[in-house]
């Protein structure tokens, strides 16, 4: 009787501790790799995520919301752009991946144009067998290499994208060169120095997505640690003479908002 209960007290004291041995094994392993510095981000093709795979995917994630509002906003930043060209207004997305938001975008803005421009073949191949909307023109091209005309494009928008440019402030200088004075620009990404429970999160995410759902890569966390601070993105918009974009910031995302120029 009491060589049972011995054991059972036993048996709970060795389970709490291999529990919380484990736990803080991962939170340490997880907490050294919190980078100061940002490291750029594989590309696709690197960690062999393939782009059906991605498009499905962010189908079901919080990303979703960020769309919605982003097509909210869209018909205000076009009115705002003002373009008296007489031609219709043209959208851009830089970084557009499998076209889910050039595709939103396009369904509420029945007069633009919208531009959907990404340099993998593939993520364009999932975006044209999802597109039916012949206002969505996709290209495959380089974004610090857009192939437009200077001050041909009233709105730039793009979505997890900026941690992946090789060259950001070369991307930027491009967006800067295709938007008119009154040219907006609404960008969103996740920040490197997001608050520390959404960052373990985002690493318990990666272990989840990694193990379980044998997603490949390191994604979330390689793309965290990828991404920009809010100053930084600020910094590299300003580099870039976007003079009236300025950043803006949740716990775990930036935004860089606002137009080429500075409103007088
Ligand atoms: C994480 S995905 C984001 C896709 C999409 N915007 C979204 O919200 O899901 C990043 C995309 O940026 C593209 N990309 C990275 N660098 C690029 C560059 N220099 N020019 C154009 N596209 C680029 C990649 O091919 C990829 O499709």
């Amino acid at each position: 009787m009491v060589s049972n209960r011995v054991w059972r007290v036993a048996g709970r004291w060795l389970l709490t501790t291999l529990t919380t041995a484990v736990i803080a094994r991962w939170l340490r392993c997880a907490l050294e790799d919190r980078p100061r510095l940002r490291r750029p981000h594989a590309t696709e093709e690197e960690v062999g995520l393939s782009a059906s795979r991605y498009a499905q995917f962010m189908q079901y994630s919080p990303m979703m919301l960020v769309y919605r509002r982003i097509v909210r906003l869209a018909g205000q930043r076009l009115a705002a752009a003002g373009s008296d060209s007489g031609r219709p207004r043209r959208v851009l997305d830089v970084g557009c991946g499998p076209g889910t938001l050039a595709a939103a975008i396009a369904a509420s803005q029945p007069d633009a144009t919208v531009l959907a421009l990404d340099r993998s073949a593939d993520m364009l191949h999932t975006a044209r067998r999802q597109q039916r909307d012949s206002r969505v023109c996709l290209i495959q091209g380089d974004g610090a290499a857009l192939p437009l005309r200077d001050e041909t494009v009233d709105l730039t928008v793009a979505t997890l994208a900026l941690h992946h440019w090789r060259d950001g402030e070369a991307v930027l200088r491009e967006v800067r060169r295709v938007l008119p004075a009154t040219g907006q620009m609404l960008l969103f990404d996740l920040r490197r120095d997001m608050a520390l429970p959404i960052w373990l999160l985002m690493h318990l995410a990666t272990l989840f997505l990694g193990r379980v759902a044998r997603l490949p890569g390191d994604d979330p966390a390689a793309s965290v640690a990828s991404a920009y601070t809010p100053a930084e993105a600020e910094w590299l918009a300003g580099r870039a003479e976007l003079r009236g974009v300025f950043a803006r910031s949740g716990f775990a995302w930036l935004w860089l908002d606002g137009t080429r120029a500075r409103p007088d």
